[in-house]
């Protein structure tokens, strides 16, 4: 037998020994996507490949902590109802035997092209980086071709996570990076047929605010246009926290600009976090055939308490986000729950107009959609959400999952506060403010029993809950 053979028996059999345990954690979610067995981190090769959604994911199969990482496959129709796929890549090849790390998807002459990072260790720790092509004629079954990039001069190992797409007939991609100076950066490179590719260089700080301070490393890049202009994405590591900014373990966000694609120069605005809860990591986004740009992100955070996370005894740790529409507005991105969410619903709304306070018990799968002058919220007794008006600060606060402190996440509403969209899920939370204006996500492990919904505002406010199913992610 194969060593690849071997790796996906030996990852299949991990499934069929921990998934019945998985499934009954009532921590395991209802509607998002967490992986069947061991760690899940980002979602890699994210497209609408001939009608069908697919996410793939970075998976260590045997065991919750990080390793030798194979790639997950979940596919979808209608972004609502997934499948659990069988897995793409093993880590078999001597340019991907420590992991086939984070990478992309893109649609070429019919075929499915992924691009990843194949990630080799020695035994001392030394770190080789290879950026490899797999490809697929049905979307499911993938044949490896490859390494397609060596590490240029000027950057140390840590160079992975290719995303690929295309501009005005030519391929680009992007890869995170750290220069020799230790400084985390972005590479563009451009193909003409996805086979040869030539380094243009650093996407360059051109202007006040040098992304050459953000960070010893950059992770999971990702540009593209929005309205017309040029956003990068990217998870850099090694910012120090900043009064309510940057509070996580290592940070996600972007920048907007004017990329010059003959030569990487970069005309751009500040870096913005994209995320203002405690677990949201290595988003990516897709352009999907409805021209809609959509994210998803880990909701996790690297090398943050990983080992503590209440699911680890039961042999699973971290999800995704759901699939958000992003929309660029006075340069900034605001994220939308998909229209699609809606088909999570069931039945009809509790809608209510209320006076100041309203008490409810919800279903551990649930969307709150509250409109109006918000004061506070808490959800099974353990979340606090509460809003500032005199300083116009939203704050979310829960206990810590390692010690029980309780800890806080923040962001600053200049025009104040009218909406929060929340979407529930057993041991996540997604909180939509104002529009999508911002977003906190997080996990939330609340003890069983208690089911409660406060929320308390300002003046007569509206709001609406719908209980949400339970059961569309189908791994057996
Ligand atoms: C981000 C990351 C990527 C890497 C992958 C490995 O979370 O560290 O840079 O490709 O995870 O699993």
């Amino acid at each position: 037998m194969s060593y690849d053979c071997e790796l996906r028996q030996r990852a299949e059999q991990a499934v069929d020994m921990y998934f019945e345990n998985v499934k009954q954690d009532p921590y395991f979610p209802g509607y998002h996507l967490a992986p069947p067995s061991g760690l899940l981190n980002d979602p890699n090769g994210w497209i609408q490949w001939k009608g069908r959604y697919h996410l793939f994911f970075q998976w260590m199969p045997f065991h919750t902590g990080h390793g030798a990482k194979f790639w997950g496959h979940f596919s979808s129709r209608d972004l609502v109802n997934w499948r659990y796929e069988p897995i793409a890549l093993t880590p078999a090849d001597w340019f991907d035997k420590s992991g086939c790390y984070s990478g992309s998807a893109v649609n070429a002459d019919g075929m499915l092209k992924v691009f990843y990072t194949g990630n080799v260790k020695d035994e001392q720790g030394n770190r080789e980086t290879y950026q490899c092509l797999a490809e697929s004629a049905d979307g499911f079954h993938f044949e490896k071709k490859g390494v397609k990039v060596r590490l240029p001069e000027g950057y140390t190992p840590h160079f992975r996570d290719p995303k690929v797409w295309k501009h005005e007939d030519q391929w680009y991609m992007v890869i995170g990076a750290q220069k020799l100076d230790k400084k985390g950066c972005a590479v563009l490179l451009k193909s003409a047929g996805l086979e040869d590719w030539t380094c243009i260089g650093v996407l360059s700080h051109a202007n006040a605010e040098p992304l050459e301070n953000l960070g010893y490393m950059w992770e999971c890049p990702d540009l593209f246009s929005l309205n017309e202009r040029d956003v990068l994405l990217f998870s850099p590591q090694g910012l120090e926290a900043d009064g309510i900014d940057y509070n996580n373990h290592y940070q996600s966000g972007y920048v907007i600009g004017t990329v010059d694609y003959e030569t990487a120069a970069y005309k751009h605005g500040k870096f913005l976090e994209l995320d203002r809860g405690f677990e949201f990591y290595a988003p990516q986004t897709t352009l999907d055939d409805n021209g809609r740009r959509i994210l998803i992100g880990w909701m996790g955070v690297p090398d943050q308490n990983e080992a503590e996370q209440p699911t680890v005894p039961n042999g699973w740790v971290h999800q995704m986000t759901l699939p958000r529409k992003l929309e660029l507005r006075n340069d900034k991105i605001l994220q939308h729950p998909l229209d699609e969410m809606k088909l999570l619903r069931i039945g009809e709304a509790i809608d209510r107009q209320f006076d100041r306070k309203y008490q409810t018990s919800i279903s551990k799968t649930s969307e709150i959609d509250i409109n109006g002058d918000i004061e506070s919220l808490n959800i099974f007794g353990y979340a606090d959400l509460y809003f500032n008006q005199a300083e116009g600060v939203l704050t979310l606060e829960r206990p810590s999952y390692v010690n029980g402190i309780k800890e806080t996440r923040s962001c600053c509403l200049p025009s104040g506060l009218n909406r929060l969209h929340i979407f529930v899920d057993h041991s996540s939370l997604e909180i939509f403010v104002n529009d999508g204006e911002e977003v906190f996500t997080s996990r939330m492990f609340a003890p069983n029993g208690n089911d409660s919904l406060t929320i308390n505002t300002n003046k007569s406010s509206h709001v609406q809950i719908w209980d949400l199913k339970n059961d569309t992610i189908h791994i057996r």
